[in-house]
C-alpha cells in the first residue's frame, strides 16, 4: 500500500479522562468549527506528517518553495492566527486548550508566535491579493499573528456525517479488505453532474478502486450544501455505481479556492487515505477566472517526489454529433455541437426549480437536489 506522506501516518491523540481534565484547567483559546475539524485532520493523519501548527521556518518555506523545511512538498499553510491579547496569554503559558463552543478539541504546546504578511501569503498561495477571490478575502479577516506548535487532539471534532466520516486509518484497512492495490481519489466540492461522472468512470477503467471523497466544510455563497452533496452521491451510488470497485468517505476540510496549489494539498491528503492515484481535471478547486483551466494538472510537473500519480482529463462535455460525452481529446466535431456542464448553468436552472436536461444531470440526482428547500450555500 501505499506510504503516508512523510513515510508514517501521523496520531497524536490522547482520549484519556486525565487529558481531557488536564485541558479544562488549561488557558483557552476559542476555534472555529472549520479550525477544529482541521485539528481533527492533524491528530488523524489526513496531514501527515504535519504534527501541529506550522512554526515560522514552515511557514515561510511552504510560501516560498511550496514545501516544508525539509523539503516535503506541502503547499498550504496550516496556521493558527491569534489576536493581540492572545500573543500576551501565549507567552505566559506552556500549554493551551483549543475549544469549539465548550468543547475542548485540542491541547497545544506553544512553540512560537510570529507575525505574519498576509499579502505576500495571497500572492504565494492564491497568486492574487484581490478580495474578489474567496480565499483572500477569509485570509484578509484572520488576525495578525500566528502560533506554532505540536497539538495532541482530545476529543473528535463534531460531525453531522458520521456514516461518511473515514480516517486514513480506516480508509486504509477498507481498501486493503475489498483487495484494491490502486485505488483513485476523486475530491470534489459540488453535486455531481454527468462530467464528473465520466472523470470518475474514466480513471476507474485503469484501476481497481475508486474513493470519492466529498469535501464538507466552509465554502463560499452559491456552491452546494453539504448535505445535498452527500444526498446526491447517495443518489448516484444507489443508481450508477458498482459497490464493489467505488466507495464514497468524506473529508471535513474548508474549501480554499487556491486553485494549483490546492491541487496538491489535495492529493497529498488523498494519499494520506492511501490512495495510489489522483483526479485533477479542468479547473481543479479553482474559483471564477482566478486560474487557467489546466493550471492545476501543470504544478504537479514541479512535484515528482508527491509519492501519488495525478490522472489529469480534459474538460468532458457533452457532443450532440457523437451523443455522448466526449472530450475535446477524443472528439472530432465543431464547438457548435459541444454542450459545456456548466456549474453556473446547472445552478440557475436548479433555482428555478427545474431539472437540467439528462445529458447534463442525472434525473435521480436532479430529484434529490430538488426535494432541498435551498440547496445553495446563502
Ligand atoms: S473542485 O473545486 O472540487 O475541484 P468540482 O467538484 O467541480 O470542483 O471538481 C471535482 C474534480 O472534477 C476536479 O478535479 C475537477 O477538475 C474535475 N472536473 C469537474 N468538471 C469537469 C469536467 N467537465 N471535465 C473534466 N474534469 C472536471
Amino acid at each position: 500500500m501505499v506510504k503516508p506522506h512523510g513515510g508514517r501516518l501521523t496520531e497524536r491523540l490522547d482520549f484519556s479522562d486525565r487529558a481531557r481534565e488536564e485541558a479544562m484547567e488549561m488557558p483557552r483559546l476559542s476555534i472555529t468549527l472549520d479550525e477544529a475539524r482541521d485539528l481533527g485532520n492533524i491528530g488523524h493523519g489526513v496531514f501527515s506528517p504535519l504534527e501541529g501548527y506550522m512554526t515560522r521556518e514552515d511557514f515561510e518555506n511552504v510560501l516560498e518553495e511550496g514545501r516544508l523545511s525539509n523539503d516535503l512538498p506541502w503547499t498550504i499553510p496550516i496556521v493558527k492566527d491569534v489576536d493581540k491579547k492572545d500573543v500576551e496569554m501565549l507567552f505566559q503559558e506552556n500549554e493551551v486548550a483549543l475549544v469549539y463552543s465548550n468543547l475542548p478539541i485540542a491541547i497545544l504546546k506553544v512553540e512560537e508566535i510570529y507575525p505574519y504578511d498576509k499579502k505576500e501569503y495571497a500572492e504565494k498561495v492564491y497568486g492574487t491579493t484581490s478580495i474578489e477571490h474567496p480565499g483572500v478575502a477569509a485570509l484578509m479577516n484572520k488576525k495578525k499573528h500566528l502560533v506554532g506548535g505540536k497539538i495532541t487532539l482530545i476529543n473528535d471534532p463534531p460531525t453531522e456525517f458520521a456514516r461518511y466520516k473515514l480516517w486514513p486509518k480506516e480508509t486504509r484497512v477498507l481498501f486493503k479488505e475489498k483487495g484494491w492495490k490502486t485505488v483513485v481519489g476523486f475530491q470534489t466540492r459540488n453535486a455531481p453532474h454527468v462530467g464528473h461522472e465520466y472523470v470518475q468512470k474514466t480513471a476507474l477503467t485503469f484501476v481497481d478502486g475508486l474513493f470519492i471523497n466529498p469535501l464538507i466544510g466552509r465554502k463560499k455563497r452559491g456552491d452546494f450544501r453539504d448535505e445535498v452533496i452527500i444526498a446526491a452521491y447517495e443518489t448516484l451510488f444507489e443508481h450508477y455505481y458498482p459497490r464493489n470497485v467505488a466507495t464514497l468517505g468524506i473529508l471535513e476540510t474548508e474549501m480554499r479556492y487556491a486553485g494549483p496549489r490546492e491541487a496538491i494539498f489535495h492529493a497529498i491528503m488523498r494519499k494520506n487515505f492511501g490512495c495510489t492515484h489522483f483526479i485533477v481535471g479542468r479547473d481543479h478547486a479553482g474559483v471564477g477566472n482566478f486560474y487557467g483551466p489546466y493550471d492545476a494538472q501543470e504544478i504537479f510537473y514541479e512535484y515528482p517526489d508527491l509519492g501519488i500519480t495525478p490522472l489529469f482529463f480534459r474538460s468532458f462535455f457533452y457532443c450532440k454529433k457523437c451523443g455522448t460525452v466526449v472530450n475535446e481529446k477524443i472528439c472530432p466535431h465543431g464547438e457548435e455541437y459541444h454542450v459545456n456542464f456548466s456549474g453556473t448553468k446547472i445552478r440557475e436552472m436548479l433555482l428555478r426549480g427545474e431539472k437540467p436536461p439528462e445529458i447534463m444531470m442525472r434525473p435521480e440526482v436532479a430529484k434529490v437536489i430538488l426535494s432541498f428547500k435551498n440547496p445553495f450555500v446563502e
